[in-house]
């Protein structure tokens, strides 16, 4: 079993999507095993943002995640951290495939609705910024 860190951004959290998003990762096989909703100081923003901090983006992704409530989960399943990333689709909702949350729920590359680890070491990383036990 593997873990996975998954965001529901301020764009989906603002629109009511919260408990669609949950359904979504369920009916996928995964287990919330843990999550709460919080609003983050920009500061925490980008420390958790800290990898892209050299991208012309990072401004702008830092005010934006602490701009409203987020939902934080930690996702359980096989092989999470993968199934996570094709149930959410790529990046930029334009290059979405039909089927995943992104395509469905997403606006732009920015308010793109989750966030999901993109590996395994990153995902216990960003579980252990949230969930500090
Ligand atoms: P996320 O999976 O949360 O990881 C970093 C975020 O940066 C990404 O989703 C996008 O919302 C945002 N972003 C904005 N511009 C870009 C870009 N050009 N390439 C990648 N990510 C971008």
């Amino acid at each position: 079993m593997e873990q996975t860190l998954s965001i529901v951004k301020p764009d989906a959290v603002e629109r009511n999507l919260e408990g669609e998003i949950k359904e979504i990762f369920k009916n996928n096989g995964f287990q919330i095993l843990k999550e709460k909703k919080i609003q983050i100081e920009r500061s925490e923003a980008e420390k958790f943002y800290k990898i892209h901090e050299t991208k012309p983006f990072y401004n702008d992704l830092c005010e934006y995640l602490s701009s409203g409530p987020i939902v934080v989960m930690v996702l359980e399943k096989e092989n999470a951290v993968k199934g996570n990333r094709e149930l959410m689709g790529a990046t930029n909702p334009k290059d979405a495939d039909d089927g995943t949350i992104r395509k469905k729920y997403g606006i732009s590359i920015d308010k793109n609705s989750v966030h999901g680890s993109d590996s395994l070491e990153n995902a216990k990383i960003e579980i252990n910024f949230f969930f500090k036990d």
